[in-house]
């Protein structure tokens, strides 16, 4: 066992410890835009750097939170008495992490399909964010359901990207966090959710094989198995839980660090619900987690935006809130 080795393991078990999931913070520029323009506030960086330093300074989080992933941007943020994001992160126990792709772009010759981009220079950019502090790091894919899509090529290139990616970063030591997200958007039904996932997963894990990813230092982001969100007649809770943990079970080797799920359009408790019921039904190869952005960000962010000075602690206890209620479900040991 190599040094690297063991740190890439130690890593990636520590980001799935019982109880603790990430805090996904790293919206792009144009996503946080999207997010402030919902609540009214001007995406300056003055503000973006209020907000994420508020959620990273809430008291406790790092009980339920192991790791954040963040934007380029914030992870070379200061605060006003110089301390920079990183060290407030180190200080609260949370692995800092950071998104590395270059976002998902329309594939040429495939309508309505994208593949992210972002490899070019990657390995600098990794050396740099590992001189930054980055302890992880995480790529989206983004896999659209349509009419006849996802297209074979689109799962191929994405998957290929995605452990061309992974093998970079466990070259510098940064455990990669693979995020291939089969968008709920749409009126699919369940089944079709898990075929696609299905073979979204067996392709990427091919590729993981054949280029040399170690799989225990790895920690896959998945999207869980779920109707569509304009579909009639959408999946229970059980029926959710039960068909995710069995496509995973299918396509996910059991060597993989651990699984945790995007929230993708769920709403907070929903997601919460759905964790919880997986782990609920008893011991499975991984840990199943959370890797959150919206479901745990949506409440923080609107009473933040109604006054960022004084509802800064009550914001705080929201997040504080929805980390603990995570945390419980990673253990299926929520109650509403
Ligand atoms: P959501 O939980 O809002 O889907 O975001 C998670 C994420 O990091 C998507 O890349």
């Amino acid at each position: 066992m190599t040094d690297r080795y063991e740190q890439l393991v130690e890593i990636a078990q520590a980001l799935v410890a019982p109880g603790k999931g990430i805090l996904a913070i790293d919206e792009s520029g144009g996503t946080i835009k999207k997010r402030f323009d919902s609540v009214g506030v001007e995406s300056t960086e003055a503000n973006r750097l209020d907000y994420r330093s508020m959620m990273l300074s809430t008291e406790g989080l790092g009980t339920h939170i192991s790791g954040a992933i963040l934007f380029d941007e914030t992870i070379r943020q200061q605060l006003p008495d110089g301390t920079s994001l990183v060290s407030l992160m180190e200080q609260a126990g949370i692995l800092p992490g950071i998104k590395v792709d270059k976002g998902a772009k329309a594939m040429a010759g495939f309508e309505d399909e994208k593949v992210t981009e972002g490899l070019d220079g990657l390995r600098e950019r990794l050396a740099e964010y590992a001189e930054l502090g980055a302890k992880f790091a995480k790529w989206r894919a983004v896999i659209t359901i349509g009419d006849e899509i996802p297209s074979r090529a689109c799962i191929d290139a994405n998957a290929h990207a995605l452990a061309r990616y992974a093998a970079l970063c466990q070259e510098a030591g940064i455990v990669p966090i693979v995020e291939p997200e089969v968008l709920m958007d749409g009126d699919h039904d369940l089944d079709t959710s898990f075929d696609v996932t299905e073979a979204t997963l067996k392709a990427l894990f091919v590729q993981l094989y054949e280029q040399n990813v170690m799989l225990e230092g790895l920690v896959l982001k998945a999207s869980m198995v779920i109707s569509g969100s304009e579909a009639q007649d959408r999946a229970g809770v059980e029926e959710v839980a039960e068909a995710t943990v069995d496509c995973l079970l299918n396509a996910v080797p059991a060597a993989t660090a651990g699984v945790v799920f995007l929230s993708g359009g769920q709403d907070d408790v929903e997601a919460t619900c759905h964790l919880d019921a997986m782990n609920k039904m008893g011991d499975m190869p991984w840990p199943l987690s959370f890797s959150y952005g919206r479901a745990l960000q949506a409440e923080c962010l609107k009473t933040w935006a109604a006054d960022p000075k004084a509802n800064r602690e009550k914001a705080q206890q929201i997040l504080l809130h929805r980390a603990r209620m995570n945390g419980l479900a990673a253990l299926g040991e929520w109650s509403e």
